[in-house]
């Protein structure tokens, strides 16, 4: 392990999951890092679960960024897989930090996209269907 990333950043890094792009999402988002130029590109699939709640059925993402924004795209889309959109949007880039063992201070700026993406995606959701 080296001073800037975890094991399980690394792992997300060299083995990301959900990676690719939802056709037909019922949420998008779009969004930059000002700090480096770096960007995601969030695509998710609403669905029901047994209480009718609304939730994150699938969820893909594309990240053209460093190690700490792929592990960190990564890691929201496990948090936010099945969970009710109010939970979703709730998600934290310390959470996600969290998550993978945390990030140094340095890189905390990178977990910003991921966040982003997530509420923004939503809005997105809720802006298509006039709620
Ligand atoms: Fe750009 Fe990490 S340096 S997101």
């Amino acid at each position: 392990m080296n001073n800037t990333y975890s094991q399980k950043i690394i792992e997300h890094f060299t083995n990301p999951r959900n990676v690719g792009e939802i056709a037909n999402p019922d949420g998008m988002s779009e969004v930059g890092n000002p700090r480096c130029g770096d960007m995601m590109k969030l695509t998710i699939k609403v669905g029901k679960n047994e209480k009718d709640e609304e939730i994150v059925e699938d969820i893909k993402f594309k990240t053209y960024g460093c190690a700490a924004a792929i592990a960190t795209s990564s890691m929201l889309t496990e948090l936010a897989k099945g969970k009710t959109l109010i939970e979703a949007e709730k998600i934290g880039k310390d959470d996600i930090a969290n998550e993978l063992g945390g990030l140094s201070d340095i890189k905390m700026h990178c977990s910003n996209l991921a966040e982003g993406a997530m509420k923004k995606a939503i809005e997105d959701y809720r802006r298509k269907r006039g709620s």
